[in-house]
């Protein structure tokens, strides 16, 4: 009932606190936070030399149940969830059928709730059948446990129907994930627009149509009033649109993920098809400009987009690969670089992938106060391993890293104070 984290280091953004404490744990609660807490009664952790956070959430995560249980299932993307140090994951609606009405949102609960991992947050779709030509039920889906909406994996194509679901999701307290993408532009392409298309010999995606729509947003979001939040934002010309809206007070938020202020589009030059995701990896101009939004906090959350697919969808000939790459369990270290390359300090890296992501969802967690569910990952910041298809945890492999050293890693996760991930 009772675990006590002890001397470990805790940094917690939400009450400015980056300390050695130790941290009590009881009936799944945090109790208290203090030096040399009584361990009477209580299970101890020893936490010297580690670091202790508010649990984190990714907000974007495939985990393809129902439908596509082959490339991964909320069993296996929840082992993976936890292994990486998230306490919680909100999955997309593009499974098989699409997260469009209250029973598929039902059935992801019961299932998550037998896997009984980390917690598993539903997010439907915002036009049936992600058609992009009516509604869903927002109310229904809500009430069933959905968090959010969003047609990831493709844009609400007209702007009107974007406008009526920003206005109607409003009324019930939604926040809308918008996967900005100008279709007529992006169409047909596989990698970035530049070096890599001209490289590779493929058609390619430029960066101003993620720019373009992530614009129709900004504009929906003054239009309407509505908060509208922007998923892996992947671009320079993206990036300044949304500090312009932030200046203008624009309800407006943004999520990036790691390969894209970790990589550029020459990690697709061998035509490497782990490196495939939409929106492509980008030029080293971009990634620049991604990785000094999430210094400035033009970018609010760093969300995975962990996207398995099968060796079957990803080796094969480069046009016909499936676009994705799996995140949860390297997002962790890859974002550690840029504390140790001096780009944010540890603070901010849990701001990022746990307080801002708690915030926007409008979900429990990103905090460490007394009172709050103990949803806590402990990391060594140290620790150094091989990501392989050995290490990985997810049912898919398609990870560009694979072969590469990593530093950092989950050593404790725990849910609601129970020890859901050990590392052994
Ligand atoms: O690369 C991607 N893969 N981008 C998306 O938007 C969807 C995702 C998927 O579902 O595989």
């Amino acid at each position: 009932m009772r675990v006590l984290l002890r001397g470990g280091r805790v940094i917690d953004p939400s009450q400015g606190l980056d300390e050695i404490l130790d941290l009590l744990i009881d009936r799944g609660r945090i109790a208290a936070l203090g030096r040399g807490l009584p361990a009477e009664g209580a299970e101890v952790i020893p936490c010297e030399g580690l670091i202790v956070t508010p649990g984190f959430i990714d907000m974007h995560v495939h985990l393809r149940e129902p439908g596509e249980e082959w490339k991964e299932t909320i069993a296996t993307g929840s082992l993976a969830a936890v292994a990486g140090g998230f306490t919680a994951v909100a999955c997309m609606p593009n499974t098989k059928p699409p997260n469009d009405n209250a029973e598929v949102t039902r059935y992801i609960l019961k299932r998550a709730a037998e896997v009984n991992l980390c917690r598993v947050y539903p997010v439907a779709c915002i036009t049936k059948g992600q058609k992009g030509e009516s509604l869903t039920e927002f109310g229904e889906l809500k009430e069933a446990g959905a968090v959010a909406v969003s047609d990831d994996g493709r844009p609400v194509p007209e702007a009107a129907l974007m406008r009526l679901a920003l206005e109607y999701a409003k009324n019930f307290d939604l926040p809308v994930i918008s996967h900005a993408e100008e279709l007529s532009l992006s169409a047909g392409g596989h990698v970035n627009e530049g070096l890599a298309s001209a490289r590779l010999g493929l058609r390619g995606i430029p960066a101003q149509g993620e720019a373009m729509a992530i614009f129709r947003e900004i504009m929906l979001a003054e239009l309407t009033g509505a908060p509208v939040h922007l998923a892996h934002v992947s671009t320079r010309q993206g990036v300044e649109l949304i500090r312009q809206a932030k200046e203008k007070g624009l309800p407006v938020t943004a999520e990036t993920a790691p390969h894209y202020f970790s990589l550029t589009e020459e990690a697709t030059f061998g035509y490497h098809t782990n490196a495939k995701v939409n929106p492509p990896l980008r030029s080293e101009e971009d990634r620049a400009a991604v990785e000094e939004a999430l210094k400035e906090g033009v970018i609010d959350a760093i969300a995975t987009d962990h996207a398995p697919h099968s060796r079957l969808e990803k080796f094969c000939e480069f046009e016909r690969a499936a676009f994705g790459l799996i995140g949860l369990e390297t997002a962790l270290p890859l974002t550690l670089r840029l504390v140790e390359r001096g780009v944010i300090g540890l603070p901010r890296l849990v701001e990022l992938l746990s307080c801002a992501p708690a915030r926007i969802l409008k979900v429990p967690g990103g905090t460490l106060k007394e009172g709050s569910p103990a949803d806590i990952t402990v990391f060594d910041p140290e620790a150094r391993w091989l990501v392989s298809e050995e290490t990985l945890r997810s049912k898919s492999k398609n990870s560009p890293f694979l072969g590469h050293e990593m530093k950092g890693r989950a050593v404790y996760t725990l849910v609601s104070g129970r020890v859901v991930y050990r590392l052994s």
